[in-house]
């Protein structure tokens, strides 16, 4: 894959971690403070992707990696037109999100961080009960690997961090300084 700059590179931030870790919800909170920076900024979010330009695909290792490069190859050629991409997926799979990302001239990775018992607490979309009964099968996590970023540019704790932490360390490294009593 070409991505090589042209003008003004925007930067892909990628997101992963487990289902109900809480991506999606720093993914919605950093955009709107990025708009209000006046940034250009997509979001591609798994789950949506997963209903158009991924669609049939299941949640074996070759379906996921075909997901995660289909996502990075999209994240890449809007970063190419300056916009700021905010990518939340699982993407449990080492080797494929540094592929993906060792593409991109200007990236972060965030691994967002909450362990497996909160997030079967939180239980957001009632799956992990039912990948737990058995129900569902290779469910990341609970009957399928994850494999975290072993030096992640960001590390966010959701089960000990509040939603604003989380975006005010996404907003530093970012290199975005927040307004007074924000
Ligand atoms: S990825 O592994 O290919 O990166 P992606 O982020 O697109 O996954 O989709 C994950 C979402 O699919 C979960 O948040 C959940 O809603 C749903 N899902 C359905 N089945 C599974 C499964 N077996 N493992 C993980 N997520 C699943």
């Amino acid at each position: 894959m070409n991505l090589h700059s042209r003008g003004q590179e925007g930067q892909v931030v990628w997101f992963t971690g487990l289902s109900g870790a809480g991506k999606t919800t720093l993914v919605s909170a950093l955009e709107g403070k990025l708009l209000e920076e006046g940034r250009k900024v997509q979001i591609l979010d798994g789950d949506l992707v997963r209903e158009n330009l991924s669609k049939g695909l299941g949640f074996s290792k070759e379906d996921r990696d075909t997901n995660v490069r289909r996502i990075g190859f999209v994240a890449g050629l809007l970063a190419q037109h300056g916009v700021t991409v905010l990518v939340s997926a699982i993407s449990p799979y080492r080797d494929t999100r540094d592929e993906v990302l060792a593409g991109y001239p200007r990236k972060l990775e965030v691994f967002v961080d909450a362990s497996l018992e909160t997030v079967t607490r939180r239980d957001v979309k009632g799956l992990y009960l039912k990948a737990i009964a058995g129900e569902i099968a290779h469910f990341t996590g609970v009957s399928d690997p994850y494999e975290a970023p072993l030096s992640p540019d960001l590390h966010l704790r959701t089960d000990r961090s509040s939603v604003s932490e989380c975006v005010s360390k996404l907003l530093g490294a970012l290199g975005v300084r927040e307004a007074v009593g924000a």
